[in-house]
């Protein structure tokens, strides 16, 4: 198991809502400022952009020389870390683009914004998304099931509940919920169906899950719904590969994950490469890897961010260093 790593945030005054507002408080901010800015001249991407928290933070690590590029798939994050970052933009320093992390290559190809220095993926939704109950991504207020990041485009949480066969309603629950009701929840839910709104879901769940298990059991079940709708691991891989290609050699990626099949897939991929976890050797039996994860193991918030901002409690940020392709065929240094 990987030892996780004291939290420091004196840089922002010991307050770590120093870059909060009312749309998200960003987790981690300083040490994201701290281990992600190797260059204060350098190109950095926020491909999560949500409230422009983190990007506000890189832009205050950063000299005059740096750049901050951000991309997010909500277009009404968008507009308000563009408004909330219009001075940066206006000098020259910021600016960002509707679209999702698994384009990630083409998005900075075409803005000639490649190699990067360093890439911020500050994973799943802002509190806004979860708080605005048109959005439908919570089971605490009555919305639409929507869940889409991007209400514009794809698939509703309505339509995968209401059409989508019982073994694979199963199969979403089990794997991107981890829930052991998994069957037995899927087999409710058709039986149930119409469902139109998070209140009907929530009922179904509390119907066939008696306290203590409710809260859990929706939590799960929402997730599961949330991921399935946005694709979020398969974003997730996508973005990582692409990162191996677009951070220069030297260059670093910070990856803030809130759940473990997020956390699991940054840590295979950040320590060996692929998303089996299988060490890569060379002819010498030495392994190799695009990455070197600095430090091993997550680093996670203090009692005090998580006092002042719940969230954080969940939050593993992982670090690593892109390595330069001949150092590749070398061993990978001791890590500590
Ligand atoms: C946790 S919030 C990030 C908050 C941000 N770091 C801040 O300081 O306000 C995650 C954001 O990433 C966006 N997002 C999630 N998955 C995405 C994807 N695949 N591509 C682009 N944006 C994505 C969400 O719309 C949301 O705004």
């Amino acid at each position: 198991m990987s030892a996780t790593e004291p939290h420091d945030d004196s840089s922002n005054g010991g307050d770590p809502l120093r870059y909060a507002t009312d749309f998200h408080a960003p987790v981690l901010s300083h040490d994201v400022q701290a281990r992600l800015v190797t260059d204060p001249a350098g190109r950095y991407v926020d491909a999560t952009l949500g409230g422009g928290g983190h990007a506000r933070a890189l832009l205050d690590a950063l000299g005059p020389e740096g750049r901050v590029f951000g991309i997010d798939r909500d277009p009404e994050a968008l507009a308000i870390a563009r408004d909330r970052l219009a001075d940066a933009e206006s000098a020259g320093r910021f600016r960002a683009v509707h679209g999702t992390f698994s384009t990630l290559h083409d998005v900075l190809g075409a803005e000639e914004f490649i190699p990067i220095d360093g890439l911020l993926l500050d994973l799943g939704v802002s509190s806004h998304q979860i708080d605005a109950p048109e959005r439908g991504f919570s089971f605490r207020d009555e919305g639409p099931l929507d869940m889409r990041m991007d209400p514009h485009r794809g698939l509703t949480a309505q339509q995968v509940v209401n059409t989508w066969g019982e073994r694979d309603l199963r199969d979403v629950l089990r794997e991107y919920g981890e829930e052991s009701r998994a069957g037995h929840l899927a087999h409710a839910i058709v039986e149930a169906r119409p469902l139109r709104t998070t209140r009907d879901l929530a009922e179904v769940v509390e119907e066939h899950v008696p306290p203590p298990d409710t809260v859990g059991t929706l939590t799960r079940v929402f997730q599961a719904l949330r991921i399935v709708v946005n694709a979020e691991l398969d974003e997730l891989e996508d973005a990582l590969e692409q990162a191996t290609e677009v951070v220069r050699t030297g260059g670093r990626i910070a990856v803030i994950s809130y759940h473990s099949l997020e956390d699991r897939r940054a840590k295979r991929y950040l320590r060996y490469g692929n998303f089996e976890g299988e060490p890569r050797r060379d002819l010498y039996g030495n392994l190799v890897a695009p990455w070197t994860e600095t430090p091993r193991g997550p680093i996670e918030a203090s009692e005090a961010e998580v006092e002042a901002n719940p969230r954080a409690r969940s939050a593993r940020l992982r670090v690593a260093t892109r390595r330069d392709d001949e150092e590749m065929e070398a061993p990978v240094p001791p890590l500590s």
